[in-house]
């Protein structure tokens, strides 16, 4: 790791130690964009694919496609297997303590508005509160909006400091008799802050109120384990996770669901229809009407593999040391300033710099090669809070190497000089 000179020269990219697999495992890694080496640091957004992954779809529709839980025939048996397989992968992989507590749904999305509109709704009466946090994702506050407007029910937002960080004792204060559910993110999009969710659901439960940990940026980058957080739903995208667009995860306590009414009603969500009457299926099947994602969840699987043999603890210590790393190099660019200073953070690196919009920042990296966001990272009542219309924000994957790091200082320098 280069930690003395600025902008070092852009060499050939080394090879990670930590996860020496890595890179060569990403087929679109050696890309190049405007002639120059693809540096990709927008993983928090959606993460690259590995061979793995590419070849656990192809596979399936090469040798298994059929529709699942229908068929008499071997495919269709086939495919159902490898369906329910990848259910209990995931569960393994989050500690559920049974199988029907994996709900597959599109993504981190659908999951809270599946839960919005059947826990949210059933539970939800006129002047009931639902608590979320000022640094949530948009999909953790629209869905919760929707459903409180139906009911006549409150919206409370639980204030974060300057550097990004939850206030705790507010969070306390804050959960009430009223209070149904606390919705909060694990980490932060926009910032990376890593919220203390083992201790906010504990305080939670003391009070009898039910959470719901957002885990779409936490579930790719830090162990977790529902059983040890207490966690009465977690929920997380495949395609931040290494594994396809179009598949994720709702993980809930089997008591909630059970008690949960269906969210969308048509074919495989039923034991019986008649036109008087309808009887559901049991759980996870009542949450998974139509054709599911089959193949994605397929692909989902193979990212959990891959992502299980390199490690996570693996994983997590290696994006610390770039985020690290990072922050020390961006920050001592002049007049760039690190936006989100939380005590514990996850591979996530916001800025802004003076004079320059962070999109500027954004196309002057693209020619670099080098692939970040910019903008409000759908963190909109965040960036009011912070009082900033946008940050850039470059987010580390297994894959990324301090030499990219260089990269990525060396193109906001450039960015700096253009604009000056
Ligand atoms: C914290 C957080 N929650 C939820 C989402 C929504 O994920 P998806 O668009 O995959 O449903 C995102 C996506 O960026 C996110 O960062």
């Amino acid at each position: 790791m280069n930690r003395s000179s600025a902008v070092p020269a852009a060499g050939p990219i080394p090879d990670v130690p930590d996860v020496p697999r890595a890179r060569d495992d990403f087929p679109i890694l050696s890309r190049k964009v405007h002639g120059k080496q693809l540096v990709y640091l927008d993983n928090a957004s959606t993460t690259q694919k590995p061979r793995a992954v590419i070849a656990a779809i192809r596979r399936y529709y090469f040798t298994s496609n059929s529709n699942v839980h229908r068929g008499v025939h071997s495919l269709s048996d086939r495919a159902t297997q490898a369906y329910e397989e990848a259910r209990g992968r995931v569960a393994r992989f989050l500690n559920a303590r049974e199988d029907r507590e994996i709900v597959f749904v599109r993504g981190a999305t659908e999951a809270i508005n599946l839960v919005a509109q059947t826990f949210g709704s059933g539970h939800l009466r006129e002047g009931d509160e639902i608590l979320v946090t000022e640094m949530e994702h948009h999909a953790n506050i629209v869905p919760w909006q929707m459903v409180c407007d139906r009911a006549g029910a409150i919206l409370e937002v639980v204030p974060v400091s300057t550097a990004g960080e939850l206030d705790l004792a507010a969070y306390e204060r804050m959960l009430s008799p009223r209070t149904r559910l606390a919705a909060v993110t694990h980490v932060s999009n926009a910032l990376g802050t890593v919220n203390p969710v083992r201790e906010m659901i504990g305080m939670a439960h003391a009070r009898g109120i039910p959470v719901l940990v957002d885990g779409a940026q936490a579930a790719p980058h830090i162990p977790v384990d529902v059983r040890e957080l207490g966690c009465d739903f977690y929920v997380f995208s495949g395609h931040k996770l290494y594994g396809p667009t179009g598949i994720g995860v709702l993980y809930g306590k089997a008591e909630h669901l059970e008690a949960m009414p269906p969210y969308q009603g048509g074919g495989d969500m039923i034991l019986r229809v008649t036109f008087e009457k309808t009887t559901y299926n049991a759980i996870p099947w009542k949450f998974e009407a139509g054709t599911p994602d089959i193949a994605g969840a397929v692909g989902l699987r193979a990212a959990i593999d891959y992502l299980d043999a390199i490690g996570l603890a693996a994983v997590s210590a290696h994006e610390g040391e770039l985020l690290g790393y990072a922050t020390e190099e961006v920050g001592r660019i002049p007049g760039v300033r690190i936006v989100g200073t939380a005590r514990e953070k996850a591979g996530i690196l916001s800025f802004v710099a003076e004079g320059v919009h962070p999109h500027d920042i954004g196309t002057v990296l693209d020619h670099e090669g080098v692939a970040i966001r910019a903008g409000h990272h759908c963190a909109m009542p965040l960036m009011d809070r912070l009082g900033l219309p946008a940050t850039a924000r470059a987010s580390f994957g297994l894959y990324n190497t301090p030499a990219e790091v260089d990269i990525l200082a060396a193109g906001i320098r450039k960015a700096r000089e253009i604009f000056r």
